[in-house]
């Protein structure tokens, strides 16, 4: 605090160092109360009561149950109760694309959807790519033949965008298809190989 500053609202009669210290205890006090209010609904001052509601969601072909609060994202229910991080959260607002899954078959940022908008709806993330036997999806086969990817982050995003652009443009040339995915960002900057990965993956998808 600047000297002026404390010597213009300092009481008379505590010293320069007494009110220091009692401003200091203050904001202790004040620091705690809000650290260990208690539950919701505790407090003088609580926040409505905030209440999860039981889903039943269709994750890759499963129907998974779990309770979601109103706010919750499709991205936060997918990594943090249903344990799916094939999915990452880069920007968390709807810019980069590494949250891509496919809801009723159509690119979306998971990010940027409340789970209860999606009740209903066939969710499909990068786990459930793979056939049961554990054999790679043939985009995913491309992708790795190709070596597409650098470290890798952005990865599960561009399939999933990739798979939902292939689903209404099957044959794309590589001008379509870095269209096709262009909501979707890399950071470290390697476009070139991913777009020959993805181009050789949707070329085996054609041939299965
Ligand atoms: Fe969802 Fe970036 S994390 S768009």
């Amino acid at each position: 605090m600047h000297a002026s500053i404390v010597e213009s609202i300092r009481p008379a009669g505590m010293t320069r160092r007494q009110f220091i210290k009692s401003v200091i205890a203050a904001g202790a006090v004040s620091s705690s109360g809000l650290l260990f209010s208690g539950p919701a609904g505790a407090g003088p001052k609580a926040s409505p009561r905030v209440v999860e509601r039981l889903l039943t969601l269709d994750v890759n072909g499963q129907r998974r149950r779990v309770d979601v609060l109103p706010q919750e994202t499709l991205a936060q229910t997918l990594r943090h109760k249903l344990g799916l991080t094939g999915l990452k959260v880069g920007c968390d607002r709807g810019e980069c694309g590494a949250c891509t899954v496919l809801v009723d078959a159509v690119p979306q940022y998971a990010c940027s959807l409340l789970t209860q908008s999606v009740r209903g709806k066939s969710i499909l993330t990068i786990e459930g790519l793979a056939r049961p036997d554990g054999k790679l999806h043939p985009l995913q086969q491309g992708v790795l033949d190709e070596q597409g990817f650098q470290c890798g982050y952005c990865a599960p995003g561009f399939l999933m965008a990739t798979l939902g652009f292939l689903a209404v443009n099957p044959h794309p040339n590589r001008q379509e298809l870095a269209h096709g995915v262009s909501g979707n960002l890399c950071r470290c900057q390697d476009y070139d190989k991913i777009l020959t990965g993805l181009m050789r993956g949707a070329e085996y998808m054609r041939k299965e």
